[in-house]
C-alpha cells in the first residue's frame, strides 16, 4: 500500500500529515487553498464546494461537485480534485489568469458582491456545465442553446438545472444575478481540459490505511475484506459519503479509532433492474441512483428533488440514510410506502429483511454488529399512484416537520392496495397500517379519502419541538391525504 496522495488542481500531494478526520476543506486551506471556504461547517451552505472526478453516468468521468466540510481528506486517496483556483488557466507565468468561462459570467452579471461565496458558486456551477447530458441541444458561444425547449423558471435555456446550485447560500446578491450567470454558459469547447477529462477513465478506487496516533481511515479493496475487519472491528464507523458523519466530526467533536469507508465498493455500486424488482446499491449516490433510474420509479424520483441539496446528492447514498436510522430521514417514507425490503451482508452470508421490519427502536435497528446494507430491494411494477410530501420550513435543502409518501393502487376506481410511508411521528419511520387498511377496497373518492385522512391524523405518536406541535404534525397527515386526492383524482380512472 503506498502513501496516500491526492491529485489538486493538476498537482500530486501526500495526505500526511493530516489526522485521519481532517476533511478536505482544511487540507486544502492548510496548503494555501483559500478559494474553498467554511461557512456553515455541516453541509448547507455550500462555500466549500469543490469538484472530484468520479465515475460516470453518461460518460466514463463526471465533475461531480460535493461539500469539501463533509468529506475525509483521506477518502480521495488517489482521486482528483478541482478548486475554484483550478478553473481558471495561466496561459503564461506571470500573466493574469484567464477566467472559466462560469467565473467570467458570475463577473460579468454581478454574481458575486462580498464574494465569500462565489467560490462554492463557481464550482457547483462548473459541475453543471460540465455536465454531459446539460448541453444536449447547446450550441457552441455566447448565445448558445437558445436551442432547448425545456426553459422554465429552473432550468435555463442553456439546459442548465438551477437544482445544481440549491446548496449554495448567498447573503448578498439576491440569487437574480447568479441565475443570470448560470443561464448564460455556453457548452465547453473542444479544446477544455477538464470536457476533455470526461472522456477517460476516472480514478480507480485506492485501497487506503491512512494512521495517525490511535486513529486510522480505512478502505479496504474488496466487500469480503471490509466485512472481516467490520467483524473485526464492530465499533467501527462505516461511511459512504460522510455526509452524516462530517457534520459529527465538525459539530459535536466526535472522532473514531476507527473508520471504514465502503463508498467505492463495487458490489456496492450496482444498480440492477430485473422484471419484478430493481436493486439499488447501498453505496450509490442519490444523484446517481437518480439519473440511473431516469423516473422508471416514479416515487423515489419524486423523493430525489427534495432530499438536501444537490450537493448532498452526490454524496448520500440510501445505505447512509437507513444506516443512521434517523425517524426523519427522507428517504424511509418512500421506501416503506414502495415495500423496499434491505440485503443485509456479513462475513457469513446475506440475509433480505423488509424495511417495514428493519427499525427497531430511536435510531435502532434489526442489523447486527459488523453487517452491512449491501442493497435495496424495490419490487416492481411500481403502484402507479404516488405521492412524496415533506412538510418543511424551506422548500429545498431542510429538515423534514413530517413526511408522507403514497403508493397506491386504484383500479377501477377501488383502492386495491395501499402503503403508505410515514416519518416525523414517532421514534422510527412508520407504515400507516391503519390507514392502508381504511384505504383498501374502498373506492377512491373524496367521502373514503376524507375518512382515511381522519384515520391518518391519529397515526403514530408525534411530538411538539422546535420545528413543529404534535397537533400541526396529526394536522399535516391528514392533510397530506387530502391533497393527494386532490392531485390524482383527475388521472385515475372511476
Ligand atoms: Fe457550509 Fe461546507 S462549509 S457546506
Ligand atoms: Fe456575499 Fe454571496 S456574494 S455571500
Amino acid at each position: 500500500m503506498t502513501a496516500a496522495r491526492i491529485t489538486v488542481n493538476g498537482k500530486e500531494a501526500p495526505i500526511a500529515p493530516a489526522a485521519p478526520h481532517t476533511t478536505v476543506l482544511d487540507f486544502l486551506r492548510e496548503r494555501g487553498l483559500t478559494g474553498t471556504k467554511e461557512g456553515c461547517a455541516e453541509g448547507e451552505c455550500g462555500a466549500c464546494s469543490i469538484l472530484v472526478a468520479r465515475p460516470g453516468v453518461n460518460k466514463p468521468t463526471d465533475w461531480v461537485p460535493v461539500n469539501a466540510c463533509l468529506v475525509p481528506v483521506a477518502a480521495l486517496d488517489g482521486q482528483e480534485v478541482v478548486t475554484s483556483e483550478g478553473l481558471a488557466t495561466v496561459e503564461a507565468p506571470g500573466t493574469p489568469p484567464v477566467l472559466h468561462p462560469v467565473q467570467e459570467e458570475m463577473a460579468v452579471r454581478g454574481g458575486s458582491q462580498c464574494g465569500y461565496c462565489t467560490p462554492g458558486f463557481i464550482c457547483s456551477m462548473a459541475g453543471e456545465y460540465y455536465r454531459p447530458d446539460r448541453c444536449a441541444h447547446a450550441e457552441q458561444g455566447p448565445d448558445a442553446a437558445e436551442g432547448t425547449d425545456n426553459a422554465d423558471a429552473e432550468h435555463g435555456p442553456n439546459g442548465f438545472d438551477l437544482h445544481a446550485l440549491s446548496g449554495n447560500l448567498c447573503r448578498c446578491t439576491g440569487y437574480r444575478p447568479i441565475r443570470d450567470a448560470a443561464f448564460a454558459v455556453g457548452a465547453p469547447t473542444d479544446d477544455d481540459p477538464l470536457a476533455r477529462r470526461r472522456d477517460q477513465a476516472p480514478p480507480a478506487p485506492v485501497a487506503t490505511e491512512y494512521r495517525r496516533g490511535d486513529s486510522a481511515f480505512v478502505r479496504k479493496g474488496t466487500l469480503a475484506e471490509t466485512l472481516r475487519l467490520l467483524r473485526e472491528r464492530p465499533d467501527a464507523v462505516v461511511v459512504a459519503g460522510s455526509t452524516d458523519w462530517g457534520v459529527e466530526v465538525n459539530i459535536r467533536s466526535r472522532r473514531a479509532d476507527c473508520v471504514v469507508a465502503v463508498d467505492r465498493l463495487p458490489e456496492l455500486r450496482e444498480l440492477r433492474v430485473e422484471s419484478d424488482h430493481v436493486e439499488i446499491g447501498a453505496a450509490l449516490t442519490l444523484t446517481e441512483i437518480e439519473r440511473r433510474l431516469d423516473g422508471t420509479v416514479p416515487l423515489l424520483a419524486q423523493l430525489f428533488p427534495q432530499f438536501a441539496s444537490r450537493l448532498i446528492r452526490n454524496g448520500a447514498t440510501l445505505g447512509g440514510n437507513l444506516g443512521t436510522g434517523s425517524p426523519i430521514g427522507d428517504s424511509p417514507p418512500v421506501l416503506l410506502a414502495l415495500e423496499a425490503s434491505l440485503v443485509l451482508a456479513d462475513a457469513d452470508g446475506e440475509r433480505e429483511v423488509p424495511l417495514a421490519e428493519y427499525f427497531t427502536g430511536y435510531r435502532q435497528s434489526v442489523r447486527r454488529p459488523g453487517e452491512l446494507i449491501r442493497a435495496v430491494r424495490l419490487p416492481l411494477p411500481p403502484a402507479p399512484v404516488t405521492a412524496f410530501h415533506k412538510i418543511a420550513k424551506r422548500r429545498f435543502d431542510d429538515i423534514s416537520s413530517v413526511a408522507v409518501a403514497f403508493a397506491l393502487d386504484v383500479e377501477g376506481g377501488t383502492v386495491r392496495k395501499a402503503r403508505i410511508g410515514l416519518g416525523g411521528v414517532a421514534a422510527t419511520p412508520v407504515r400507516a397500517l391503519a390507514t392502508e387498511a381504511a384505504l383498501e377496497g374502498r373506492p377512491w373518492t373524496a367521502q373514503t379519502a376524507e375518512a382515511a385522512a381522519e384515520v391518518l391524523r391519529g397515526e403514530g405518536t408525534p411530538m411538539s419541538d422546535h420545528r413543529a406541535s404534535a397537533d400541526y404534525r396529526a394536522a399535516m397527515l391528514g392533510q397530506s391525504l387530502l391533497k393527494l386526492y386532490a392531485q390524482t383524482t383527475e388521472a385515475v380512472p372511476s
